[in-house]
This record gives C-alpha cells, sequence and structure tokens, in this order.
C-alpha cells in the first residue's frame, strides 16, 4: 500500500503540472518526425524523480525523457524500480486535445506491483495494486462483460516508427473494424488500458509500446479482471513488442484476428 499510495500522489503532483500548461504555451519540440515533447513532459518527469529520489535514494527509475538512473539491477534483485511515463499522450496534449494522463508504476524482481494512471483533464485517477483490485477516484474498478468481438468496442494506437509497419497495422486496423462493432484510437496507451479496466471499451491492442506506457495500466487492468497478453496469447512483458489487452471474452477472437493477420488471411 505505501507504493501505491506513493504512485497516486506522485500522479497527482505531475498532473497539476499538466493542469498548469494545459489552456497555455505548450513550448513543444520535436524528437523525431512525429513524436513531440512539450515543457510539460520534462517539468512533470523531473518533479516527479525528485520525489522518489528524496523519498527512496536506493530505487531505480526508468523514465521517458531521461532514461534509467539510479542503482543498476536493483528491480532484479528485489529493491523497487518505477516506470514512468510523465506525458502518455503528448499529442493530444499539445493539441489541446483531452485525452492524455501520467503514469507511474512501481516493479520489483521484473514483476510490476502497483501503479497510478492520472487524467488531469477529467480529474480521473485509476489505481491498482496485486492482490488489493483497482479503481477509479476510490470506487472498484471491473472488466466491461461484452461477450464478443462483433458486439464489443475496442481501442487501438499506431507507435512513432509505424510508417515502417504500415501494411500490418493497416491490416490489423482494418480486420478489426470490419469484425468489432468499432474501433477507437485514443492516442494515449495509458488510458486506454485503464478505459478496458473501467469497461468504457471492451479491448485494446497495440504494437511497439514502451515500458512506461503499459507498466501501470497491467497492474490497473489485471486487477480489474482483465487480460493482457502478446498478440498471439502468450504472456506479456512491459519490455516486449506487444499488447493485446481485453475483458477476457472476447480475448480468443482477439487473438485469432491478429494471427490471420500475422499470416495475411
Ligand atoms: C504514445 C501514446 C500513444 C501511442 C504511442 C505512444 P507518448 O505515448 O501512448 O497512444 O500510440 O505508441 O508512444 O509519446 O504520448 O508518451
Ligand atoms: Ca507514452
Ligand atoms: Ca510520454
Amino acid at each position: 500500500m505505501e507504493y501505491l499510495n506513493f504512485a497516486v500522489e506522485l500522479a497527482r503532483n505531475a498532473g497539476d503540472v499538466l493542469k498548469h500548461y494545459m489552456r497555455g504555451e505548450k513550448h513543444v519540440e520535436l524528437k523525431g518526425r512525429a513524436n513531440l515533447v512539450t515543457a510539460a513532459d520534462k517539468e512533470a518527469e523531473a518533479l516527479i524523480i525528485s520525489r522518489i529520489r528524496e523519498r527512496y535514494p536506493h530505487h531505480s527509475i526508468l523514465a521517458e525523457e531521461s532514461g534509467a538512473s539510479g542503482p543498476a539491477g536493483s528491480s532484479e534483485s528485489g529493491a523497487g524500480k518505477w516506470i514512468i511515463d510523465p506525458l502518455d499522450g503528448t499529442t493530444n496534449f499539445a493539441h489541446q486535445y483531452p485525452f492524455f494522463c501520467v503514469s507511474v508504476g512501481y516493479e520489483e524482481a521484473g514483476r510490476v506491483l502497483c501503479g497510478a494512471v492520472y487524467d488531469p483533464w477529467r480529474d480521473e485517477m485509476f489505481s491498482g495494486a496485486r492482490g488489493i483490485g483497482s479503481f477509479m477516484n476510490g470506487e472498484r474498478l471491473r472488466v466491461s462483460d461484452a461477450e464478443l468481438l462483433r458486439s464489443a468496442l475496442i481501442m487501438t494506437g499506431f507507435p512513432y516508427g509505424f510508417r515502417d509497419k504500415i501494411r500490418t497495422a493497416m491490416a490489423q486496423f482494418e480486420a478489426f473494424l470490419v469484425d468489432s462493432q468499432a474501433v477507437r484510437r485514443g492516442g494515449s496507451a495509458a488510458l486506454d488500458m485503464c478505459y478496458t479496466a473501467l469497461g468504457r471499451v471492451d479491448g485494446f491492442w497495440e504494437m511497439d509500446l514502451l515500458p512506461w506506457d503499459t507498466a501501470a495500466g497491467l497492474v490497473i487492468v489485471e486487477e480489474a479482471g482483465g487480460r493482457v497478453t502478446d498478440f498471439s496469447g502468450q504472456p506479456f512483458s512491459i519490455y516486449g513488442k506487444q499488447l493485446l489487452v481485453s475483458n477476457g471474452r472476447i480475448h480468443e477472437e482477439m487473438v485469432e484476428v491478429l494471427r490471420k493477420c500475422q499470416m495475411g488471411i
């Protein structure tokens, strides 16, 4: 609980930084062809890192804008590792499209134990810890009970490098458009995972995400009864390349859609 409460506190404090920049000048810079970073990303990350350093100097940190820091190998040896995305959904944020969040996950011995995802625009705090459950503003989360893909609303996202994989990305998108009720592209993978946990959507898939996009969301959605695997239904790793999330009931159907795309059927 100590780490969960701290993750929630960090996400809320960083969310206040995003709120401060939300409607004004954002100082947008390009990290790649379409990959943005703003003053809010940097300031929110610096705040989170300094708070962790102060409270848990022996823990390590993996954060999107500054990379890995702190004692090497500490997570494997049992000490903590904080995995941070100070602003997930930077493109949305830069355009004032209201779908972005802060994501803070806590890992020990290679397993994410708890995490918090905060959407400052809606003031929605998602949190979860192994064996305790997951919550949104204190209310327990439960995935949807949709039984069939054809009646499911699902989400996806496209990584910045998707231009090299445009055929695969479009084949998957087309197949899910045809087989589900509808597909949404939110622009914040951490929120996409939390929306599955909350039952606002029934599933989500994306390739080439990074650990800070998925660490907190993983615990939140699993503790809400959701299933998280790679595209073939095998165990998911936040360090892996494929993410498939669902309410569990439609999971096999989603795996089948992705399998057919892989085989070009
Ligand atoms: C991105 C968002 C987006 C996803 C990209 C991520 P960022 O993170 O989660 O939804 O499609 O793959 O990189 O850059 O906004 O933190
Ligand atoms: Ca991200
Ligand atoms: Ca980010």
